[in-house]
């Protein structure tokens, strides 16, 4: 290797490397979340990686090293802050926690009870709150943390034609949340950002692109022309995570292949 090349490594494993950081991971049995884990731990992180499916973390640490598995329902108090207490108390630090677990409630409103909505409010938005809050009150202060909430693009617009009021209001209160924690802990180090996703083809999405039509749906609305695939968000959530965005706070980064630019 010459000289600039090595430099070159040394600029980037600088900026984007994670080696010796802790990260928190929910959601991280499927989907976004699985591979949001795999990246931080490629990036040198070690991730606890929490959902309620410990089958499949148990699987994914058995496949990359510096993954942990903890078994957490984030709507569940007791559970949430074990996840913050066994990864401080293993390490002595947390460096980063991505707040990625989600569903979506029912398309229609009038079929929505209120204590459904309650209930998608309390694990796409409150459960985020919380394991945001109980963290950072015992991340030590040299730590400059970073927190990354998943929103969706259905916290920027509307959900129309498909529908979904408990979903769309969780999506656009975690970019409210986001500016609010991120103006309140700004001047102890630890910075709050948010991603907003575009449409990716998940266990959450399948009835989307298993149907022709509302696959169509998206390929047309899409500036790119097509659904999000498996790794193209995993890099803004390396950026918002490493010390590539230190000086990045309150923001949302918006990887929706142009759906809301439109
Ligand atoms: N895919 C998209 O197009 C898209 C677009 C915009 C935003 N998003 C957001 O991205 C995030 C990930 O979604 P995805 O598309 O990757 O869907 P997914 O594959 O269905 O993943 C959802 C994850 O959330 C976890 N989860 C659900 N309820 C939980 C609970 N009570 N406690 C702990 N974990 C729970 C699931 O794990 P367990 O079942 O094992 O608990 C699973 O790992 C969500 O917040 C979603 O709203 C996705």
């Amino acid at each position: 290797m010459t000289d600039n090349n090595i430099e070159g490594v040394r600029v980037l494993t600088d900026m984007f490397g994670l080696t010796g950081r802790v990260a928190v991971v929910t959601g991280a049995s499927s989907g976004l979340g699985l591979g949001f884990a795999r990246t931080l731990a490629a990036a040198g992180a070690t991730v606890y990686a929490a959902g309620r499916r410990l089958d499949r973390l148990i699987a994914l640490s058995g496949e990359v090293p510096g993954i942990v598995p903890v078994r957490c329902d984030v709507t569940d108090d007791g559970d949430r802050k074990a996840l913050v207490d066994r990864a401080i108390s293993d390490t002595g630090r947390l460096d980063v926690l991505i707040n990625n677990a989600g569903r979506p409630g029912p398309p229609n409103a009038e079929d929505e009870t209120l204590e459904g909505f309650h209930s998608i409010l309390d694990l796409n938005l409150a459960a985020g709150f919380h394991l945001a809050t109980y963290a950072v009150a015992k991340i030590p202060a040299e730590n400059h943390a970073s927190i990354i909430n998943i929103s969706s693009v259905v916290g920027l617009v509307s959900t129309a034609p498909i529908g979904g009021a408990s979903y769309a209001a969780s999506k656009a209160g975690t970019l409210g949340l986001t500016r609010e924690l991120a103006g309140q802990w700004g001047r102890r180090g630890v910075r709050v950002n948010s991603i907003v996703p575009g449409w990716f083809d998940t266990e959450m999405t399948d009835g989307l692109f298993s149907n022709d039509k509302s696959a169509g749906w998206v390929r047309r609305n899409t500036m790119l022309g097509r659904g999000g695939v498996e790794g193209e968000i995993d890099g803004a959530v390396l950026f918002l995570a490493s010390d590539a965005s230190s000086y990045m706070t309150g923001q949302t980064l918006v990887v929706d292949g142009g759906w809301t630019a439109r």
